[in-house]
């Protein structure tokens, strides 16, 4: 927190002018940087440099001014507007699409993708901040001998290993990969709000190994060192690959469907079923008053991320409807087995962060829970669900998951936290 007295006192200090200093040139003790003055050169020589440079700074400063306003009468304002393709015509709605669009981005309104915006303004009204959640009660049980079971530990250090890199595969994907690539912009709108909360969730993994005096390198590797984990970075990371291209560019059937690609791999399996296994047991824990700090930023979390996943699955569902010959059957067969292929290292990750009974959860109940997700997210695009008659386990996350649920159980602000508020002008 900004103290004014202090702040003023400072600010005091460093104004004022120093006094000026009459002494004779003393030798330094320690010897100077090649190039720097040394007392043996006569001082009136420095002065004089000093004057000459101070007057050709002048004519500089002068000759930039005169450049600039050169400049400003060259610029071809016309040509540049042809450039951008921003001719004579107003945007209307219909020279709007998800991809391929050769309307002009700058124009936010008329709006076409309405869900785009709509979803853009309820993530600005959820806007929370990771130092926000009390650690205390978490540092301590984190630190006391008999605080925590080692299963629970490993629960803790699995989540937030994985979970303290992924939020950063996606903002990347978002940000090198998808953007540029998505060409209305309401959506694109949308999109920076979500690289804003990736930005945000990695701070909050962070702020979490800070609190519990984690092992960093540990932590932040193991995307890279532990298998289960560094198994489902290396899946999502292979499909932002071929779009961070710098020549990569969709128009064609075939680059518009690993566009398609993309999208399911980002939005239906690394934030739809990969963050599932980790989210249900941190939040298991928090059920059982344990690690209730690191809980309630998972809450935060898991809340944004179901509307990343629900915009996704919007963005995916538009594509199709305006682009339905990329949908072929072969494809539809394809995105079914990414899919499966990310319920199955899920699964495992559930094996390895899991390997006895913990938290009234155990594997095997975790894998009957990501089949009900692997079907969900399926009929979600619209594809067939391929574990007819797969349960939910865990009915209470989907309780969470619930964005207008009156009552959290934690009792804290989770579901009612918004910011900003709107203005009234009566
Ligand atoms: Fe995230
Ligand atoms: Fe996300």
């Amino acid at each position: 927190m900004i103290n004014w007295d202090e702040f003023h006192e400072d600010d005091t200090a460093t104004t004022e002018a120093p006094k000026p200093q009459h002494k004779p040139q003393e030798k330094p003790e320690q010897p100077l940087a090649s190039g720097a003055m040394t007392s043996d050169e006569p001082a009136s020589s420095a002065v004089g440099e000093v004057r000459d440079s101070a007057a050709m700074y002048q004519v500089a400063e002068q000759d930039r001014l005169a450049r600039a306003r050169q400049s400003l009468e060259e610029l071809d304002v016309a040509a540049g507007l042809e450039e951008l393709e921003m001719g004579a015509a107003r945007i209307e709605v219909d020279d709007k699409q998800m991809i391929n669009a050769r309307a002009d981005l700058n124009q936010l309104v008329p709006f076409k993708y309405e869900w785009a915006w709509q979803k853009y303004l309820d993530g600005s009204a959820n806007h929370w901040m990771p130092q926000e959640v009390n650690m205390n009660a978490d540092i301590a049980l984190w630190k006391s001998a008999d605080g925590l079971t080692q299963d629970e530990r490993r629960i803790v250090e699995r989540s937030l290993g994985y979970f303290s890199t992924a939020d950063s595969l996606v903002a990347n994907n978002l940000v090198l990969a998808l953007y540029r690539l998505i060409t209305n912009p309401e959506c694109r709108q949308y999109l920076l709000r979500q690289a804003f909360e990736e930005a945000i969730h990695t701070h909050a993994y962070q702020y979490c190994v800070e609190s519990l005096s984690m092992d960093e390198g540990e932590v932040f590797n193991m995307y890279r060192e532990i298998p289960s984990v560094a198994a489902k970075s290396a899946w999502s990371l292979k499909h932002t690959q071929s779009l961070a291209r710098p020549d990569f560019h969709t128009g064609t059937p075939e680059t518009d469907q690993e566009l398609l690609r993309n999208l399911v791999a980002f939005y239906c399996v690394t934030e739809g079923i990969f963050f599932y296994c980790g989210f249900s047991q941190i939040l298991s824990m928090g059920r059982r008053n344990k690690m209730t700090g690191v809980a309630e930023q998972f809450q935060y979390i898991l809340r944004d991320e179901s509307m990343h996943l629900n915009f996704g699955v919007d963005m995916i569902n538009q594509i199709k409807l305006e682009n339905p010959h990329l949908w072929t059957p072969a494809f539809q067969d394809e995105c079914t087995q990414m899919i499966l292929e990310g319920t199955e290292l899920e699964i495992a990750y559930a094996r390895d962060s899991m390997p006895r009974g913990v938290l009234g959860m155990n594997a095997a109940i975790m894998e009957e829970y990501l089949h009900f997700i692997c079907n969900r997210r399926l009929a979600q695009i619209g594809l067939k669900e391929q574990f007819p008659g797969a349960a939910n386990p865990f009915p209470w996350m989907s309780e969470i998951i619930d964005l207008r649920k009156e009552k959290n159980f934690f009792e804290t602000r989770v579901t009612e936290y918004q910011v900003g508020g709107a203005l009234s002008w009566d």
